[in-house]
């Protein structure tokens, strides 16, 4: 089975055994009658790099689904089952006029994967409306509910790449949105220019979702016309003291205070310095608007791509003695 239109990559890689589930009990069924197999879980595709064909049992998570669970005045608490795609989830909740999700407009990926790496984007992150994900597990089959402390999140981390990494699948996510007095936030990058230029000074929720969109459009590519997975490196943090350091050899370096010690900087500035935005090798190249993305042009391999990553991690840590580290799991 051919895992090409299952991957935002386009890399073209079998599974040897593919199964859609479309609701929670398909799953535990499926589970249950493959004890022994290992399992491939896949979501909407879009943070991973496939390598080579997969050997585990493939199984596809489709379980579609929106539902308000309760409300308020002011909140809402909806549910989205990890099949819904992500975006037509956030447009959806925006049609409602319900806030909190709007920055986090055009990311691609299911709900599901959402809160396995904390997705975010400006100035906001999943974290902030999560409520609570189910899970089922994958080896004893019980439902277990994370509420948002149990979660972990950081910076793109959680606990489900961590503790209890390959042990659950999520089959639904719970955000708490607002109804009103929404908590509209347009001061990271470009959002409050892009707004200026349609002379919109207090944005309704879908013109700021219109504003993100088009900054997206006009940095990121379309996957569907250019296969890639969004950010392939994490922005890396580093210690204040070495950040010193690089910045006397580099004043012009941007970053951004984490905490009283630590201090992150932007991946694709180091990548852009390095030489490599917009250059290709075969079929694997970097994006010409973003250098954070690795880009495939058509047919390459994960493996072609996964060397060029690594060949911009070597020259990156030759250049500013800084490591960056992938964001997309690489299969
Ligand atoms: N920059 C460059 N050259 C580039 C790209 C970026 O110099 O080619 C520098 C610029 O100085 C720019 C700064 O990097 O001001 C930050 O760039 P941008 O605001 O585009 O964000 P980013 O750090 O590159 C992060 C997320 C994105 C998210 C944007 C917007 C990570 C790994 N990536 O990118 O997330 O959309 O912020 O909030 O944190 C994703 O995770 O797949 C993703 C796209």
């Amino acid at each position: 089975f051919s895992l090409k239109n299952y991957n935002t990559f386009g890399i073209e890689a079998k599974a040897k055994q593919f199964v859609s589930v479309h609701s929670v009990e398909e799953l535990q069924t499926v589970l249950k009658e493959n004890p022994a197999q290992k399992k491939f879980i896949l979501g909407g595709g879009s943070n991973m790099l496939l390598t080579k064909d997969i050997e585990a049992l493939t199984i596809h998570v489709d379980i579609k689904g929106k539902t308000i669970i309760d409300q308020t005045e002011d909140a809402v608490w909806v549910e989205a089952k990890a099949g819904e795609n992500w975006h037509e989830f956030v447009l959806w909740t925006i049609d409602q006029d319900f806030g909190g999700l709007e920055n986090m407009s055009l990311i691609p990926g299911n709900v599901g994967t959402t809160p396995i790496q904390n997705i975010g984007a400006y100035g906001t992150e999943i974290k902030n409306t999560f409520v609570y994900c189910d899970a089922v597990n994958i080896q004893t089959l019980e439902i277990r509910r994370f509420n948002k402390e149990e979660c972990k999140f950081g910076y793109r981390e959680s606990i489900f790449k961590n503790e209890v990494k390959d042990q659950y699948i999520i089959v639904s996510v719970v955000f708490k949105l607002t109804r009103k007095n929404h908590k509209i936030n347009i001061s990271y990058g470009d959002i409050a220019a892009e707004l200026a230029k349609k002379d919109i000074s207090a944005p309704t929720l879908k013109e700021v979702s219109n504003a993100i969109i088009t900054i997206r459009q006009s940095k990121l590519p379309d996957p569907k016309e250019l296969g890639n997975s969004g950010s392939f490196f994490k922005n890396p943090i580093i210690p204040k003291s070495d950040f010193e350091r690089i910045h006397l050899l580099h004043p012009e370096m941007p970053s951004y205070t984490v905490s009283e010690t630590e201090v992150k900087v932007p991946a694709g500035w180091l990548i852009e310095k390095a030489g490599f935005k917009g250059k290709r090798f075969g079929d694997a190249g970097i994006h010409k608007n973003q250098a954070l993305v690795l880009v495939n042009y058509g047919n390459a391999t994960g493996q072609e791509i996964l060397n060029v990553s690594k060949e911009i991690q070597k020259t990156v840590k030759e250049l500013f003695d800084i490591e960056i580290e992938a964001e997309v799991n690489v299969i």
